[in-house]
């Protein structure tokens, strides 16, 4: 049995809506094991953003557990969470957040202290060796995109989250990032939870989660 990443138990999760609560997780249940690659599919408004940010202690639950790594983190105290979520995550967001002041590769090297060659490596991987010293504002859409998931390989912890990473992609270089998230997770021992943007990357994962009424449910 492989070490288990990410356990969620038991979450629930609802917003107001209006004088009522609207549920969007209902006691939901997931194990992320190292090595593997799970993807979350479901209609849009399911749930699938709330549930990966709860995941990655961007947001609160209302009620339930997380544990990363064996670690149980739910009932640590917020402002505890950066620190934590920059131990063991890497979180790919939709609209890949790069910090404007930095050039693209020193989102790697200054905010997670990776070493010049290995900042190389994953750019010329990701084909963005030639923005290596731009800043964020001069890049494509896809180019910030892929300094994102280059930027979410250099963290050291055993969980990526990748929500939509492929969505300002075309789909042969968006497909070409998901192999590596995929191989991310196989080569490296980490887990992956991804949000495809593309139901046509869904023969690269290992198991399929459809959210369905704030629940989820194994596909196939
Ligand atoms: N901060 C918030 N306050 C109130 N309601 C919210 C908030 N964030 C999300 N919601 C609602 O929760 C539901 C789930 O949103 P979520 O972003 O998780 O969906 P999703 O499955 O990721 O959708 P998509 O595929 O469109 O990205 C939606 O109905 C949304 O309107
Ligand atoms: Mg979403």
């Amino acid at each position: 049995m492989k070490n288990t990443v990410l356990t969620l138990k038991d979450i629930v999760k609802s917003y107001a809506d209006g004088p009522s609560r609207r549920m969007v997780l209902n006691h939901v249940d997931l194990d992320v094991a190292a090595e593997e690659f799970v993807a979350i599919v479901g209609p849009s408004g399911c749930g699938k953003s709330t549930l990966l940010n709860i995941a990655g202690m961007m947001l609160s639950a209302d009620a339930g557990e997380i544990f990363l790594c064996g670690q149980k983190v739910s009932d640590l105290p917020q402002k505890r969470w950066t620190a934590i979520r920059r131990e063991k995550i890497g979180f790919i967001f939709q609209n890949h957040q790069l910090l404007p002041y930095l050039k693209a590769g020193e989102q790697l090297s200054v905010l997670m202290q990776t070493d010049d060659a290995t900042v190389r490596e994953l750019f010329r991987e990701l084909n963005i060796e030639h923005v290596i010293d731009q800043f964020p504002a001069k890049l494509s859409g896809g180019e910030r995109q892929r300094v994102a998931i280059a930027r979410a390989f250099a963290s050291d912890g055993d969980l990526i989250l990748a929500d939509e990473p492929t969505a300002s992609l075309d789909s042969e270089r968006g497909r070409h990032a998901v192999e590596m998230i995929r191989m991310e997770a196989h080569k490296r021992g980490k887990g992956a939870v991804m949000v495809p943007h593309d139901a046509r990357v869904l023969d690269l994962v290992d198991r399929i989660y459809k959210m369905e009424d704030g629940q989820l449910s194994e596909v196939g």
